[in-house]
């Protein structure tokens, strides 16, 4: 049942810059970044809602994802935080004791998959906000809200979070910041849950997911120890670092145990404020020609680099998560971004260079973004395997290449309008040797990164169009005294194209029409001696739409959403077809076994199908 209603409440995603003013008026929308990717349309309150609050159950967004492959035992489950997020912004993070299965009366002590569940509610008006869950300074999950309705939402999260065992099994202090702002007008509160699932081994515990590498020690075994690189509490804000500008770099300072044989640093990133649509970035000689904000400026090309005592070690090409209010809000309703519930982290090997580490002293781990604008949230987890038969192991750094990025451009414009190409490729590759009980292993570690970046600007710089690919390639190759080459790679691919136009409308508003089509596609494979394994994701999202904003408020609009998911491995195979407009489930497809591609029966479970909301 629709409303009559001729306003409704949709928030631009707003993240930290809360007391940035709104960049929006309709007689000079040419001089912001696509104007409607700007943040901070302001809400209004909802004059038509009629509904009976209490009688409507609760909207339900959730993230296509594959299902988490868990065992056939019992969880042993319990609830680590409830809590309501309320006025969060500026204060410290809300901290618990995490205490571990065995002080739960959980039976088993051996458990081979952990399931970390966050499910949160809200109701009224609120702004999507981003969020962190850490353990011991280790981040477990970035994400971000869902914006909620009058009516009430819900979602939920699970995270495979099964290599952060050896820090599960201790006491440590659980925190989570959610900068949250309450007032008259951004009504919504978060009410959240954060449970534990621990799934005890069946049977003989068969190593998930690595179980390929028995053969090579710290690759049939999750981390021993798991450092934070991160900042450190007390805080009024999340553990992440914030990297503000291009020349920001930030670090921490760590040391490891003398006896590590493997080290693996996974990296956590997310993008707001002036970058949180970096890819939409124009030149700066674009910028300067027109007199435009910097704020828009920098380009469309970022990169995370990481360094060790000052070295680049590994870089980070970022898949372009759009939150749940980005480019037009009625896309991701209730099939959200890809990414945005469960930002991905990205994985650098260390092992090559422990050398450099293993000497017992104060190392340094630190963080800069290439043409970084205010603001990038980012830090890291060093995952360490330590070799409990020996009190020292040795290790060389054989060959480094750290080729500098190289980077190209093509600018074509004529005062407002132009083309624009933008090219860059990098690419990191180390080797060296640890020697330890397990045997001489020699590691080699190879990143390839290249990107391209089109973009044409038009109607006067209202109407812009972005296509983009990321190639981010990863791989280990080992090789052990005895044994031949194994390997283990992740080539990535992230296409984003991406079409906005913006309409004057006059007397204060404007129409924005705008598409988005990007996909994380990923495929991965293993290689030992006895064979090979192999998965192939595609994810891909398309949305279409418009709205019309007056006086910064979203007064009508349309949204659709499809996304395909398909995943296929020598062990499972998961697929789903789902698509949504303007809150309803058009058709939702699901098909789980391997057998033959994909069946055409529609298993349509209309999620929200009964949904008769009055926004
Ligand atoms: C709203 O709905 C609830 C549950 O159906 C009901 O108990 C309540 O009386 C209703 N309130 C109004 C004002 O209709
Ligand atoms: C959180 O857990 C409590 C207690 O189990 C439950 O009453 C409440 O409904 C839960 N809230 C959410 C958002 O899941
Ligand atoms: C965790 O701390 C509690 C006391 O708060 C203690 O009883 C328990 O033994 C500790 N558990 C572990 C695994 O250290
Ligand atoms: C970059 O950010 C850092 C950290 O906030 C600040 O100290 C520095 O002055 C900034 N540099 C420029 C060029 O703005
Ligand atoms: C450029 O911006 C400056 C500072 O805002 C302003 O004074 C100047 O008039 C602008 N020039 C043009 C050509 O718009
Ligand atoms: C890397 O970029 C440079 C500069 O744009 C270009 O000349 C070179 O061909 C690129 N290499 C690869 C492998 O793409
Ligand atoms: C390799 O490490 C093991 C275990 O620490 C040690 O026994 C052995 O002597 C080392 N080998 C060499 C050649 O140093
Ligand atoms: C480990 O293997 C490498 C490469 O084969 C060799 O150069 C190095 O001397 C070996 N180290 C030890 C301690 O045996
Ligand atoms: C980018 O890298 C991928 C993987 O290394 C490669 O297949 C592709 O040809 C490269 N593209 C360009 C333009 O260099
Ligand atoms: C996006 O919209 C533009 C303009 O209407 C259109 O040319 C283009 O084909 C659309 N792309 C997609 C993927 O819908
Ligand atoms: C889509 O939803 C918005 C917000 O509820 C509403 O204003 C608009 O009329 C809807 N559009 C269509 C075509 O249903
Ligand atoms: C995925 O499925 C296709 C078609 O069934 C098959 O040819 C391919 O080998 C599978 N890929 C993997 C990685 O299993």
């Amino acid at each position: 049942m629709a409303p009559s209603s001729s306003t409704f409440l949709l928030l631009l995603f707003l993240s930290l810059l809360l007391h940035r003013i709104p960049f929006a008026a309709a007689n000079n929308l040419r001089r912001s970044k696509s104007l409607a990717l700007r943040r901070g349309l302001d809400p209004t309150s909802d004059t038509a809602l009629t509904t009976n609050l209490t009688a409507v159950p609760p909207y339900r967004y959730f993230e296509v994802t594959k299902p988490i492959h868990t065992p056939p035992t019992k969880p042993c489950s319990y609830l680590v935080l409830r809590h309501q997020f309320a006025y969060t912004y500026g204060k410290p993070p809300v901290l618990t004791n995490y205490t571990p299965p065995s002080d739960h009366g959980c039976p088993s002590r051996e458990f081979s998959k952990i399931v970390l569940e966050w499910t949160a509610t809200c109701r009224g008006v609120q702004y999507d906000r981003i969020f962190g869950v850490w353990l011991g300074g280790v981040e477990l999950l970035r994400s971000c809200t869902a914006e909620p309705r009058a009516t009430g939402i819900i979602w939920t999260v699970q995270k495979d979070i099964t290599r952060y065992h050896s820090l599960l099994m201790e006491n440590s202090t659980l925190a989570v910041y959610l900068g949250n702002i309450v007032t008259k007008t951004y009504t919504g509160i978060y009410d959240v849950n954060i449970t534990m699932h621990f799934y005890p081994a069946a049977e003989k515990s068969v190593f998930d997911g690595l179980n390929w590498g028995y053969s090579v020690p710290g690759y049939g075994s999750w981390a021993d120890l798991i450092l934070p690189i991160s900042r450190n509490l007390p805080l009024k804000d999340g553990l992440w670092f914030e990297i503000e500008n291009a020349t920001d770099t930030e670090s921490k300072k760590f040391s490891i145990p003398q006896n590590v044989y493997r080290a693996v640093l996974e990296v956590y990133v997310s993008f707001h404020g002036d970058d949180e649509f970096w890819y939409a970035n124009y030149p700066n000689e674009y910028i300067e020609a027109n007199n435009l904000t910097s704020a828009d400026g920098n380009g469309p090309f970022r990169e995370v680099v990481v360094t060790l005592d000052g070295e680049i070690v590994g870089s980070v090409w970022p898949f372009t998560v759009i939150f749940t209010g980005g480019i037009n809000p009625l896309f991701w309703r209730p099939i959200t971004g890809i990414g945005s519930f469960d930002l991905p982290s990205y994985d650098i090997e260390i092992t090559p260079f422990l050398s450099k580490i293993l000497d017992g002293e104060v190392h340094e781990l630190g963080f800069s973004v290439t043409n970084a604008l205010d603001v990038w949230y980012i830090d890291a987890n060093l995952h360490i395997w330590v070799d409990e038969k020996s009190k020292k192991t040795t290790s060389k750094l054989l060959s480094y290449s750290g080729a500098p990025l190289l980077y190209s451009s093509k600018l074509d414009f004529k005062g407002l309008d132009g083309k624009f190409l933008i090219k860059a490729n990098r690419s990191i590759s180390a080797t060296g040797w640890v020697n330890s009980s397990y045997g001489n292993i020699t590691t080699r570690w190879t990143q390839k990164f290249n990107f391209s970046n089109c973009m044409i600007l038009g109607n006067e710089a209202n109407m812009q169009i972005v296509n983009q690919l990321i190639h981010y390639d990863d791989r280990v190759d080992l090789k052990t005294e005895s044994s031949s080459v194994k390997s283990i790679h992740s080539y990535k691919k992230f296409p984003f194209v991406f079409y906005i136009n913006v309409l004057d409308q006059g007397k204060g508003a404007y129409l924005e029409v705008a598409n988005v089509t990007f996909a994380f596609n990923e495929n991965k494979g293993r290689k030992a001696a006895f064979g090979v394994s192999k998965s192939k994701l595609r994810n891909v999202q398309k949305a279409n739409g418009y709205m019309v904003v007056k006086n910064n408020l979203v007064v009508s609009g349309l949204g659709t959403m499809a996304e395909v998911f398909k995943y296929n491995s020598s062990r499972d195979c998961y697929f789903r077809n789902v698509s949504s407009s303007n809150y309803t489930i058009l058709y939702d497809d699901v098909e789980s076994s391997c057998d033959g591609g994909i069946r055409q029966f529609p298993l349509r479970f209309g999620l929200n199908r009964h949904a008769t909301f009055s926004f």
